[in-house]
């Protein structure tokens, strides 16, 4: 049977974007379908000139880029819309409802993170199929083994380190370096494994200052005289995130700022050269790894493959080595890192300090 879908994708940016939005177009076009795809977000469903076909042409040759041809908002939620400016959220959900139907479209692929699969599973109850396919650099949406843009961030980070190290040992510094990470610290942690850092700050553990300290002066009396710590952006010094900007609304918070915050602490109590920076959407904006480029593409497909099977409301899922699927309801509740985790585990068994003892 013909079909029309579209496809859209919402929130921060992640590494696999184009790879994901040309799987499911080849897929789609394989069987006949018509594609279109929806520009920023959620937000393009509530003007139907925000479309565009998405035919051969202007997927080609886009896999292997960063970004996504579509563009990509984080405050496009119809159930709590606010244009730039306003300050009031207003629901103009029924909208995207009306504009799906006189798109003339069968169903909607969305990707993104939790909130927007949150969102996905609301337009679903009020009647839209969608598929949803999960994306976010900070891996910490649950349902699915990894999203895709993960392990380009970790690339990043790790690379970081790595350039870091002899110049932190030439000069007997300490470098604390930020990385994302809002609710959750999984690019902190396999960076900073992978990249060999001393200390890894998650926002999971709260990070006690002194233990941080004594691990510094533990190195220094072992004669190593530099020190690499990674802390996650939304890592807590005294029980609180450090933030950068409040909310605006329809918004959420900007964090940024732990590792000056931390830096200056560390400086004043070791006495050590401590100098810090933040790695910020360069984790972001990158090509994706093949890695990621392989999940994005099996997740297009897979959705696909699902839109024909019409079943709605779930999100494709990776649960090595299969895709499957799972009801949007589950995907999209937060993934943290638990504290027996085994990178977890491996890091404590190696002597990095994880900021609690
Ligand atoms: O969710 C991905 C993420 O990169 C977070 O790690 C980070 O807090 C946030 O997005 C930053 O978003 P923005 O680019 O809108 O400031």
């Amino acid at each position: 049977m013909k079909r029309c879908i579209a496809i859209t994708t919402g929130g921060g940016d992640a590494p696999g974007l184009n790879a994901v939005i040309r799987a499911a177009a080849l897929a789609a076009h394989r069987r006949g379908w018509e594609v279109l795809g929806v520009r920023r977000g959620y937000a393009g469903l509530l003007n139907t000139e925000e479309t565009i076909p998405l035919t051969r042409d202007n997927i080609r040759g886009i896999a292997h880029q960063g970004g996504t041809i579509l563009g990509t908002t984080n405050r496009g939620d119809p159930f709590a819309y606010c244009e730039r400016g306003e300050t009031t959220p207003r629901d103009r959900s029924d909208e995207v409802v009306k504009n799906f139907r006189q798109l003339g479209l069968d169903a909607l692929l969305c990707v993104g993170g939790d909130g927007s699969m949150r969102i996905a599973h609301k337009l679903h109850q009020k009647g839209i199929p969608i598929v949803g396919i999960p994306k976010t650099i900070d891996n910490d949406l649950s349902g699915t083994a990894v999203t895709f843009g993960f392990d380009t961030a970790v690339k990043v980070a790790s690379e970081a380190l790595d350039s870091l190290h002899p110049t932190a040992e030439a000069h007997e510094r300490v470098f604390v370096v930020e990385v994302m990470g809002r609710y959750a610290g999984w690019i902190a942690l396999h960076a900073g494994v992978s990249g060999g850092a001393d200390v890894i700050l998650i926002p999971e553990i709260p990070v006690n200052v002194d233990a941080v300290c004594r691990k510094i002066q533990e190195r220094e009396r072992s004669g190593r005289h530099f020190s690499l710590v990674v802390a996650a952006e939304g890592a807590r010094l005294d029980g609180a995130t450090v933030t950068r900007e409040e909310a605006k609304p329809g918004g959420v918070e900007r964090l940024g700022g732990v590792a000056e915050r931390l830096a200056e602490r560390i400086a004043e109590r070791t006495g050590k050269e401590t100098r810090s920076l933040v790695l910020g959407h360069l984790q972001r904006g990158g090509n994706p790894t093949a890695r990621d480029r392989i999940i994005a593409t099996r997740f297009g497909a897979a959705a696909v493959r699902q839109v024909e099977s019409g079943e709605f409301g779930v999100m494709v899922a990776l649960d090595p080595p299969q895709v499957l699927t799972v009801p949007l309801a589950e995907a999209s509740r937060m993934k943290t890192i638990p504290l027996d985790d085994d990178t977890v585990l491996t890091a404590r068994d190696l002597g990095i300090c994880l900021g609690d003892e």
